[in-house]
Parts: C-alpha cells; sequence; structure tokens
C-alpha cells in the first residue's frame, strides 16, 4: 500500500507579540489566570502588513525549499480570516510563491478545521497521480474584543505543508473518526472582524466532538489509547488541551499520571503556549512543535490527531513519524523566527489592534511596522497588493 502523508512542512508567525503578563497589568488581573489558568504566555499579533496572506506566503516559502516546484499540482489554503469573500487567498500565494501556472488554487473554509478537511481530501488525490505534490496552507488570526473573555486567546500564525506518496515526515491513515453538528458556540458573521464566542461552551463543545470523533475513529481503525504514542489537539488555549487529554484517558478508562501526559503532550505545546491560537493552523503548530522539540527519537511513533472546528465540525486521525524525519524539519528557522519577534507595548498592541483600511477605494500605503519577507503593502480601488521574495520558477 502507498503510502501518503506530509513530506515537509513550514511554520510562520507574525514579528511582534504581546506578552500577557503585560496585558495582565493593563486588565488588572493576576498573570497566572494566563500563566496557569490558560497555559499561555504570549501570543503573537500581526502588524498592519502582515496577514494571512503574507503569513502563509512566508510558511509556504520554507515548506517548499527543497521541493521542485513544477510538481505542485495543488494549492490549498485553509483560513476563517479571509481576505476576500470570493477570490481565493490561494491565488495569491501561488503567484508570490511563482508556482507553476499549471497548478489550482482553491480556498477551504470550517473553521479551524478547515485544514484538516485539505488534508483528508487531497491525500487520495495523490493516488491517482503520485508523481505530484500538493502545497496545502493554513493561516489565520485569532481575533476577540479588546477587554473580552476571549482576548487573552487571541495569536496568529500559518503552517505550510507539502503533501505527497512516501511521505519524509508523517504518512497519515485515511481511515478517521469524524462529526458534525449545528451549533452556535463561535462564529464570524460578514460584516465583522471579530469573532462572537460564548466561551465555556465552545469548551464543552470541544471535549464532546472529542468523544464523539473517538467512538467513531475506534470503530473505523480497532485502535485504542495506548495505540498512540503523542497526541496532537487542536489547541486555542493550552490548558483546554491538558483537560481534552485528561478527558480522553479517562474516557478510554486508562490511568494516565504526569509524567505520562507530559510525554504524550508537552513538546506538542511549546510553540503554542508563545503564539496562541491559530485556528486552521493549530494543530498543525503541535505537529511542528512536537517534531522540532521532542528530544526522543519519534520514527515509527504513532501520533493521534484532535482537529476540532466550531460550529462544529470535528476529525480524529493518526499518523506514522517517517525514518529520518529529522534530517528535513526546519528547527533552527522555527526557533530563530519565534526568538526574534520583538514584544508590544500594550499601546503598541492597540494600535495594532485598531489599524482599519478604508472601504470606499481610496489608496493607503500600508506602513511596513514588520520586517518581513512577504508583506501586504497597499490597497488600492479595493484591491490588496502584496510583496515578496521569490525565485523565478525554472
Ligand atoms: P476565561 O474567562 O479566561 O476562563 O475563558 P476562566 O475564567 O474560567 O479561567 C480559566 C482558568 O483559569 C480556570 O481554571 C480558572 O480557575 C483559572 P479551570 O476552571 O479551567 O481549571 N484561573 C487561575 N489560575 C491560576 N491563578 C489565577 C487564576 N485565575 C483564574 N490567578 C476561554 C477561557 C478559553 C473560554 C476564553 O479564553 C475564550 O472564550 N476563548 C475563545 C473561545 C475558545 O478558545 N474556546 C475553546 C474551544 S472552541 C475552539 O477550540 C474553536 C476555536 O479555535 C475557533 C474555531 O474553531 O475556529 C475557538
Amino acid at each position: 500500500v502507498q503510502k501518503l502523508g506530509i513530506d515537509s512542512i513550514g511554520f510562520y508567525t507574525a514579528r511582534h507579540y504581546m506578552d500577557l503578563s503585560t496585558l495582565a497589568v493593563a486588565r488588572d488581573l493576576d498573570p497566572n489566570k494566563y500563566h496557569i489558568g490558560l497555559g499561555q504566555y504570549t501570543m503573537s499579533i500581526p502588524a498592519p502588513n502582515e496577514d494571512v496572506i503574507s503569513m502563509g506566503a512566508a510558511a509556504g516559502a520554507r515548506a517548499l525549499k527543497n521541493i521542485d516546484k513544477k510538481t505542485i499540482s495543488t494549492v490549498i489554503f485553509a483560513t476563517e480570516s479571509g481576505i476576500d469573500q470570493s477570490k481565493a487567498g490561494a491565488i495569491y500565494i501561488h503567484r508570490l510563491l511563482n508556482l507553476p501556472p499549471h497548478c489550482r488554487a482553491i480556498e477551504f473554509k470550517q473553521a479551524c478545521y478547515g485544514s484538516t478537511a485539505g488534508l483528508i481530501m487531497a491525500l487520495p488525490m495523490l493516488l491517482a497521480n503520485p508523481d505530484q505534490k500538493i502545497l496545502l496552507i493554513a493561516s489565520d488570526t485569532a481575533r476577540y474584543g479588546l477587554n473580552t473573555p476571549g482576548e487573552s486567546s487571541q495569536g496568529c500564525g500559518a503552517i505550510a505543508m507539502v503533501l505527497s506518496v512516501n511521505p519524509r515526515l508523517v504518512s497519515i491513515d485515511l481511515r478517521t473518526g469524524y462529526y458534525t453538528q449545528d451549533i452556535m458556540d463561535f462564529w464570524r458573521p460578514n460584516y465583522r472582524d471579530e469573532a462572537f464566542v460564548e466561551g465555556k461552551y465552545s469548551s464543552r463543545m470541544y471535549l464532546q466532538g472529542l468523544n464523539e470523533t473517538w467512538s467513531h475513529y475506534q470503530a473505523a481503525t480497532e485502535l485504542g489509547f495506548q495505540d498512540h504514542d503523542r497526541f496532537c489537539y487542536h489547541t486555542p488555549v493550552p490548558k483546554l488541551t491538558e483537560k481534552a487529554h485528561k478527558y480522553l484517558a479517562k474516557h478510554c478508562k486508562v490511568t494516565l499520571n504526569p509524567e505520562k501526559s507530559n510525554a504524550h503532550i508537552f513538546d506538542s505545546l511549546i510553540y503554542g503556549r508563545l503564539i496562541g491560537n491559530t485556528y486552521t493552523a493549530s494543530l498543525f503548530v503541535c505537529l511542528v512543535s512536537l517534531l522540532d522539540n521532542c528530544p526522543d527519537d519519534l520514527s515509527g511513533e504513532r501520533i493521534g490527531f484532535y482537529s476540532y472546528g466550531s460550529g462544529c465540525v470535528a476529525e480524529f486521525f493518526n499518523g506514522t513519524v517517517s525514518p529520518q524525519y529529522r534530517d528535513h524539519l526546519d528547527t533552527d528557522f522555527n526557533k530563530s523566527m519565534l526568538q526574534t519577534r520583538l514584544p508590544l507595548t500594550y499601546s503598541q498592541y492597540q494600535e495594532f489592534y485598531n489599524f482599519t483600511l478604508p472601504v470606499d477605494g481610496s489608496t493607503v500605503e500600508i506602513p511596513a511596522l514588520a520586517k518581513c519577507d512577504y508583506h501586504f503593502t497597499r490597497l488600492s480601488e479595493h484591491k490588496r497588493c502584496y510583496e515578496g521574495e521569490h525565485e523565478p520558477v525554472e
């Protein structure tokens, strides 16, 4: 049987962050509410010249480093922070990355689940054309109102994955468990920039989705909790992932000591604690965090993945880490990219947050407040312009 999965991964986040200790002072709260209560330390905040396109392109450039671009047949862009109702963000990224013209470009949406939908739907396409590869990009900005309970669970970032046969990083098992239910736990009407959310209800529904997808997954695979060596969960806040993992173990009647629980999830949460929620990218940020930070050799280990998108659709699936995966990681870049982010003062945070664009078609040059390879440069006649580094296609 042909293996299908993730051949390379690129990761990117905004160049500035908000320290939750700084936010705690502004909100007159104990910082432990964020550090201990949510497991969150800092969150990436996009500058006016950064958005889902610029971050997605930057992640894409990393994922394509050692890939022949002519083999990319399709770019799938998953986001819930899209810049246009009609045109796919994938088309902008296709140009910025200088991908060949005979390549499809499409956008997927279902809250944080859109990227998993992209993965599960794209992989079987590779069976028909095993010489081709698919570029899947997940990029989002989590934005809630200032001074609302969701504020401390913001963040932004992007993941790009090249999908192929005989993947060098992780092969994905197409036997999965999935679940849909029409609920209003988190949503963002077309006329709003910030999401509405029922925080406690959404957290309950996240756990219910885990319960439902796990049963369906078990029926499909006959795999038990103990057949998985590590777990990656969609992580709106790290504390919810810790709770979900305990919840799943209990559901499966497995006794988990803290050491075992840490071995399962600790390394997957390291990057998320620093960048915050990244919606569609979040589950795969956990994967990169695990691969980059786990001191053990993960070759041959099975990872369980739980994807949840509000509204809601959820899916549980698994993947097996390839031998020699370490030779194909981008760990040094990822770590230095995180280390070189700049802290925002509270007033700079407000300035970034409140930056708005004209809606009357007038031209604005976007202040280049973040130093990045790809950026949103101007808005003119309702058209967004991007610039970025790219090499010509051969
Ligand atoms: P909150 O108001 O910060 O929660 O909201 P809280 O007041 O219950 O506090 C959280 C924890 O901090 C509690 O512990 C407190 O006891 C503790 P717990 O009861 O949970 O064990 N605490 C402290 N601990 C130590 N020292 C202190 C202290 N003070 C309090 N001094 C919530 C948290 C996540 C609900 C909020 O951030 C929110 O509404 N976020 C947005 C929605 C969200 O993330 N939902 C998660 C599930 S839905 C989802 O994952 C989908 C999503 O990604 C969107 C999509 O699919 O597109 C959101």
